[in-house]
């Protein structure tokens, strides 16, 4: 491979220093022994567009789009992908060979392939979903889990309009329960996911009706830092099968390294470890 053509690609947001995904993708590079690079930009808003139209000049094969230009990328693409589209955000950019900016997101991939990595006997039919919040990251996950099956998806915010926004959007399989209710539906939850910001380094735990946890229900929490949140060891308590978040955000990096490193790449504890220690 001569100088010029060795892929490069990264991730663009701001702040970004503390993206985890260059420990990610520099795992995969030296794991694999491929050439690339994968580097990590700071961009403004303002900038962004103009940084889009560069990067496929200056080599890159495509980048990663994180907080807060996610939803602003959607705007700047040519070609959008249905998921990316549906969610109303990207988090994966491929610069294609046409010259086109196509952009995916991988979010709701990458939460669906964690639970199946974590739980593999969880099935997305299997019964309703409970979700927790319904920010970004929920319409993600909402996305997806209608996508794969789930007959029913309630959902559950603190501020309750931004869940009613949800249902009016995405329809009758979502149902939505008043923050003070969960108990009511707790028990019925075949999955229950946490999307909010609760349980994370410096807020308060999930306070939640534990009580009515199924044995039968797997549990995962988005947050992964600390990786066993109080929801996780509540749930695990209860016999549930738990499901830590960390595996979300590496396998939604997966699509993306295999479209410009040319490999699909494995998530692993090696992955796991080295991203965990970045
Ligand atoms: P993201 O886009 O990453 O999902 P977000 O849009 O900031 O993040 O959403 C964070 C979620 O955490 C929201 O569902 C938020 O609830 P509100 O819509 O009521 O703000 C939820 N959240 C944050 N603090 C919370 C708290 N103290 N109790 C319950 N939910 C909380």
């Amino acid at each position: 491979m001569s100088e010029t053509d060795t892929p490069l690609a990264g991730v663009i947001g701001s702040p970004i220093a503390h993206s985890k995904s260059p420990a990610l993708h520099g795992h995969w590079l030296r794991r694999y022994g491929l050439e690339g690079h994968y580097i990590p930009m700071n961009v403004s808003r303002e900038n962004l567009a103009d940084v889009i139209r560069m990067l496929p000049k200056m080599g890159f094969a495509g980048v990663n789009v994180t907080l807060p230009h996610k939803e602003a990328m959607i705007g700047l693409a040519d070609v959008i992908t249905d998921r990316a589209a549906l969610i109303g955000a990207a988090n994966t950019i491929i610069f294609r060979k046409d010259g086109k900016v196509q952009a995916d997101n991988t979010d709701g991939y990458g939460f669906i392939e964690n639970l199946k990595q974590g739980a593999p006997e969880w099935r997305a039919d299997s019964g309703p979903a409970l979700v927790l919040g319904a920010g970004g990251a929920s319409r993600a996950i909402i996305v997806s889990l209608i996508d794969a099956g789930t007959p029913e998806i309630q959902i559950s915010n603190r501020t309750k309009s931004r869940a009613d926004a949800l249902r009016e959007e995405f329809g009758p399989k979502l149902r939505v329960v008043d923050w003070t209710q969960i108990g009511t539906v707790i028990e019925d939850a075949a999955t229950l996911v946490n999307t909010t910001t609760q349980g994370m380094v410096g807020n308060p735990d999930l306070r939640l009706p534990y009580e009515g946890l199924r044995p039968t229900c797997v549990v995962n929490d988005i947050v992964y830092t600390p990786l066993r949140t109080g929801l996780l060891e509540e749930a695990a308590k209860a016999g549930c099968v738990t499901v830590d978040g960390l595996g979300m955000l590496l396998h939604q990096a997966v699509p993306g390294f295999e479209r410009w490193f040319g490999m699909r790449p494995e998530v692993d504890d090696a992955l796991r470890a080295a991203v965990l220690s970045a």
